[in-house]
């Protein structure tokens, strides 16, 4: 396994060719002071990857600052960014620094950029060639010495296109474009960081490690992971929080990950219904006996008797359902 870890907060997991590429290419590019890009979908590791460039560059032992500008309103990005004096505005009753001034000798990591809005975009782009911030209210011009990591979701090339991102802040900021793959391009990335993050959140609760069961590694394999790998450290923390097992098993695994294991179609079965034109109910009863059953066998354990009694049913016909509803794991009670 590929894995560059520092602190334990900021380990990086993956053993994929992709992550690799990324891993070296890292290594490469640490100890330039080129602005990055970092692009890649949600969840897929930008500002982790942000901070092992900083770990990785000589401006280690000064700081990391990471911001990110979509929760900000323009007033509040430029103040939280550049600093404020008192009396800027309502409210700033005191000099305050922005971010700029704090990262001073390290690294600025801005996340979201892409939702930075036009106006805002020159002031920024002012800043990365002067190198000088003015806080908001003020006159002084304060010299800033900080590597400019920038992150975004979305194609900023294409925004350009559009008028939505100025094309010249575009050049100055992808002098090296760095791109994380989504999680299902890099299936084999998912056992490392599974096996990462269930130690991680049972040690956290102060318990033993554990290990998952070849089936609920199965189901992490097959889920398409649209949140990426934040959705998958979320599944991860919620079995830890749950699961008593000493494996951990197919019953402790959350739902929606399990709900996709068993839809025939390639869609979510959440979504196979987005259409309203189109319901049919015999799917739709399907569904929600799959989700009962699941229910029943999650609350008795994988046990076939209690959770026929749970669900008022025989215990052969549960099996006859079991079977023709192809939950097939879930029928031996072994995972
Ligand atoms: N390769 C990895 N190894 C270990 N943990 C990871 C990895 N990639 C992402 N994570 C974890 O997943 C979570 C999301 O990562 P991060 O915040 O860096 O993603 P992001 O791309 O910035 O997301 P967003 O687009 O929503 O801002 C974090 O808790 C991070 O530690
Ligand atoms: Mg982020």
């Amino acid at each position: 396994m590929a894995s560059a870890s520092f602190t334990m907060d900021s380990v990086v997991v993956g053993r994929s060719a992709r992550m690799r590429a990324v891993f070296d290419f890292v290594r490469v590019i640490a100890d330039s002071d080129s602005s990055v890009l970092v692009t890649g979908e949600t969840g897929t590791g930008k500002e982790l990857i942000a901070n092992l460039i900083h770990l990785s560059s000589s401006r280690r032992s000064k700081p990391f600052v990471a911001v990110s500008c979509a929760i900000l309103s323009e007033t509040l990005i430029e103040s939280e960014l550049f600093g404020h004096e008192r009396g800027a505005f309502t409210g700033a009753i005191k000099d305050r620094p922005g971010r700029f001034e704090l990262a001073q000798g390290g690294t600025i990591f801005l996340d979201d950029i892409d939702d930075v809005p036009l106006s805002m975009q020159v002031k920024l782009l002012r800043v990365l060639q002067n190198r000088v911030v003015e806080r908001l209210g003020g006159t002084r011009q304060i010299p800033v010495d900080v590597r400019v990591i920038t992150g975004s979701k979305r194609d900023l090339r294409a925004l350009t296109a559009e008028g939505k991102f100025r094309e010249d802040l575009f050049y100055r900021l992808n002098v090296i474009p760095v791109n994380l793959p989504p999680l299902r391009e890099r299936r084999e990335d998912i056992p490392v960081l599974v096996d990462h993050f269930v130690k991680r959140y049972f040690r956290q609760r102060g318990e033993q490690a554990r290990s998952v069961s070849t089936a609920v590694m199965q189901a992490f394999m097959r889920y398409p992971w649209p949140g990426n790998v934040r959705e998958l450290e979320n599944a991860c923390e919620r079995i830890a929080q749950t699961c008593t097992c000493e494996t951990v098993r197919l019953g402790c695994v959350p739902i929606s990950v399990l709900f996709y294991k068993y839809a025939e179609s390639p869609q979510p079965i959440a979504e196979s219904h987005a259409n309203p034109s189109a319901v049919s109910l015999e799917e739709r009863l399907q569904d929600l006996e799959t989700n009962l059953i699941r229910w029943a066998l999650r609350m008795s354990n994988g046990n076939k008797s209690k959770a026929a009694d749970m669900l008022k049913i025989k215990r052969s016909t549960l099996g006859d359902r079991i079977k023709k509803l192809g939950l097939v794991e879930l029928e031996t009670g072994e995972n």
